[in-house]
């Protein structure tokens, strides 16, 4: 079985499995926030985690506040910038973001009074910085909050984050830059990024899912939004997953250690992707000329659809992901169209998503299934 669908959901990685294995042999368990022994060694985990993440990410524990994953730190950035008391009515975003941030935005929108202005999306798949420039011009003084994902979670291309923080740093703007698909995928500084919230979720990284973390430049601008004991500094109440918070301390040490692997993962997919032009001339792979995450492919032989590829990997135990054709009008892909790719190539994508710890191997083995598919399809479909 070769699992390619990382960005979907990394599945529990071995550093974390054999942490795991020793904690519930040790079985302690408690509330980290009790005062008794128990208690505080379960905090000073929790704090270590952080710590950790900390160090990691560039930035200081006291700016990192654990909750249930990016769902959660996306509404909550979003409430607490966007009070009724919140003079300022835009909210500027981009085409190419998560559903979690567009039916914030939506929400906003249409129950708050808040007005959303979209980036356009260049052909690369990156965000045009000239139109943001444009709306920042014309809406100066009325931006409660620019709202720009950092990589794409389909098509993995980098977004050009840090020339947008910085135009809003410049201008005093709030900038929250949804970081699930980056952090933990390639090095990430937040003291660099221009960021005034970012956002992580513990299943993309190889840990215990149901955890996750905002990073605040300023955490006093966190507004609770779920109320509890006074967890996290007051600003997210609740026990903290205490188990899913260690388990995200070992994924990104585990991280710091592989950065070498990450180098090797660009290399091996530079080639995947070249072996599958070579073979067949009518490969798409999308945002190619963009900076992406190093273990993201999008790849389509146009004419080909993406759930008849999928099937066939699957015949083969290959997991990937597709997109919906075209006439899904519900779930067609939005990220690919404001690509201005059309149907044809949209139509016929696969997502294969690996992790940094992917090896030739696994590459080959992708390869070849790939390749049989795309064979035998290309017959069906008489291309
Ligand atoms: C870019 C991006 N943002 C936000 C989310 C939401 O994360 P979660 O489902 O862990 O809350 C995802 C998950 O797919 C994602 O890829």
């Amino acid at each position: 079985m070769i699992y390619a669908d990382y960005n979907g959901s990394a599945p529990i990685s071995t550093s974390v499995t054999e942490y795991l294995k020793e904690r519930f042999n040790q079985g302690e368990y408690s509330n980290p926030n009790a005062t008794h022994e128990l208690g505080r060694k379960m905090l000073f985990k929790m704090e270590d985690a952080r710590r950790s993440l900390a160090r990691v990410l560039g930035c200081k524990s006291s700016q990192i506040t654990f909750n249930s994953g990016s769902s959660e730190g996306i509404s909550h950035i979003f409430h607490s910038i966007l009070s009724s008391e919140q003079k300022k009515k835009i909210i500027i975003t981009s085409e190419i973001e998560h559903m979690a941030i567009v039916q914030a935005c939506d929400y906003y929108e249409k129950r708050r009074g808040f007005k959303t202005e979209t980036i356009k999306t260049l052909e690369n798949g990156q965000v045009d910085v000239n139109h943001f420039k444009s709306i920042l011009e014309t809406h100066k003084d009325n931006i409660a909050m620019v709202t720009v994902i950092a990589a794409n979670n389909e098509t993995g291309v980098i977004q050009p984050y840090q020339e947008i923080g910085k135009l809003c740093q410049d201008n005093n703007i709030i900038f929250f830059s949804d970081t699930t698909q980056y952090i933990g995928k390639t090095p990430f500084k937040f003291e660099d990024s221009y960021m005034d919230f970012a956002v992580s979720s513990s299943h993309k990284i190889g840990a215990l899912i149901g955890s996750g973390f905002i990073i605040s430049k300023n955490p006093e601008l966190l507004r609770p939004f779920i109320f509890g004991g006074g967890q996290e500094s007051g600003h997210r109440g609740g026990t903290q997953n205490y188990l899913g918070i260690e388990t995200m301390g070992v994924a990104i040490e585990d991280f710091e250690r592989n950065q070498e692997w990450l180098r090797k993962v660009h290399e091996l997919r530079e080639r995947f992707e070249a072996n599958m032009k070579n073979k067949f001339a009518q490969v798409y792979i999308v945002g190619e000329s963009a900076p992406r995450l190093a273990s993201t492919t999008m790849i389509a032989i146009p004419g080909i659809p993406g759930q008849a590829v999928q099937a066939v990997l699957e015949t083969e135990k290959v997991y990937v992901t597709t997109s919906s054709a075209c006439s899904d009008k519900k779930a067609g892909n939005r990220i690919l169209e404001s690509m201005g790719l059309d149907c044809n190539i949209s139509g016929s994508v696969v997502r294969v998503s690996l992790c940094m710890n992917s090896n030739q191997a696994l590459y080959d083995r992708i390869e070849e299934a790939l390749t049989n598919a795309y064979n035998k399809l290309i017959e069906v479909y008489k291309l």
